[in-house]
């Protein structure tokens, strides 16, 4: 059942636990990067996604859990779910601070829980074959993602640009502790395709989905929020725009993204070769939001 897995490139394996967090957004302003709709709202789309598709991984991953044998991968898994099952609650806390603020995230949301829930969701297949095939290709999918979600968390707990120019830092401490979790268990999601089906072809294809939706829902989403911010007159939106921010340094790289690419599609990939634990554990141990809100 399980296919010969790359080594990892350190054992640094951690011992995964949710955290509690607290974060107050009553300070945040709508444009909590100072003066620039369109970072802010590029980012703000995670709020948009991650609920309903951290809420999607947590479903998937309970349905593979009787499927895995290796004990140290199930506690891991097991982990995985308890630290996504809060990512997905914290990211939602934010929607009503923005609807408080004007922009009612709700005919984006509608269409994003129907695209993880009914689209993605489980389907009425009989048990056997079928039902396991539609449950790796899930898994895939889960692995696919959260190559970008630990892409992210590395970039973001990298992003001083950010605070230089006076990000909020109650949005940021959201961010950070949300990426250095990402980093801190990227891993799992590859490990448990590789151990319950690991088919190159569907590590492939998958990729491929998982990329196009987030290239796709993404736009959608900073599209959506430009168009009804209402402090804003001209809501035009150009991939140059997120070009040029990524070379400021406010988002990510364009060429930094293209360049995960390949290293995904590597037969020798593996997680572990990209982002830093230990700054992922250091950052968690001063997180204020992952300690009580301080
Ligand atoms: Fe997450
Ligand atoms: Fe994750």
């Amino acid at each position: 059942m399980s296919n010969t897995q790359p080594a990892p490139v350190a054992s640094e394996h951690v011992e995964l636990k949710a955290r509690k967090v607290a974060f107050d957004w009553q300070e945040t302003p709508l444009h909590w990067v100072p003066g620039d709709p369109f970072t802010t709202h590029t980012i703000n789309v995670l709020h948009l996604l991650l609920p309903a598709g951290e809420r999607w991984f947590v479903h998937v991953y309970q349905q593979a859990l009787p499927y895995i044998t290796d004990d140290r991968l199930r506690e891991d898994v097991i982990g995985f779910i308890g630290q996504e099952a809060v990512h997905s609650q914290a990211h939602d806390d934010v929607l009503p601070h923005l609807r408080r603020q004007g922009l009612d995230p709700t005919p984006y949301t509608a269409q994003v829980d129907w695209f993880f829930e009914k689209l993605l969701g489980d389907r009425t297949l009989p048990p056997g074959r079928a039902r396991r095939w539609w449950l790796m290709e899930r898994v895939a999918l889960i692995a696919a993602i959260e190559h970008y979600t630990a892409f992210l968390g590395d970039w973001v707990l990298n992003a001083e640009e950010l605070d230089r120019r006076g990000a909020d830092p109650m949005m940021m401490d959201l961010l950070r502790w949300h990426g250095a979790e990402e980093v801190e268990h990227r891993a799992v999601a590859f490990e448990l395709f590789m151990h319950l089906d690991g088919g190159y072809r569907r590590r492939a294809r998958t990729w491929a989905l998982a990329f196009s939706a987030l290239v796709f829902l993404w736009q959608r989403g900073v599209r959506f929020f430009m168009e009804n911010d209402p402090s804003l007159l001209d809501p035009k939106v150009a991939w140059a725009d997120f070009y040029r921010k990524g070379r400021e340094g406010v988002l990510p790289s364009t060429p930094a993204m293209l360049r995960s690419i390949p290293r995904y599609l590597s037969r020798s990939y593996h997680p572990s070769q990209e982002g830093d634990t230990a700054q992922a554990v250091a950052y968690l141990a001063s997180s204020p939001g992952a300690n009580g809100g301080r």
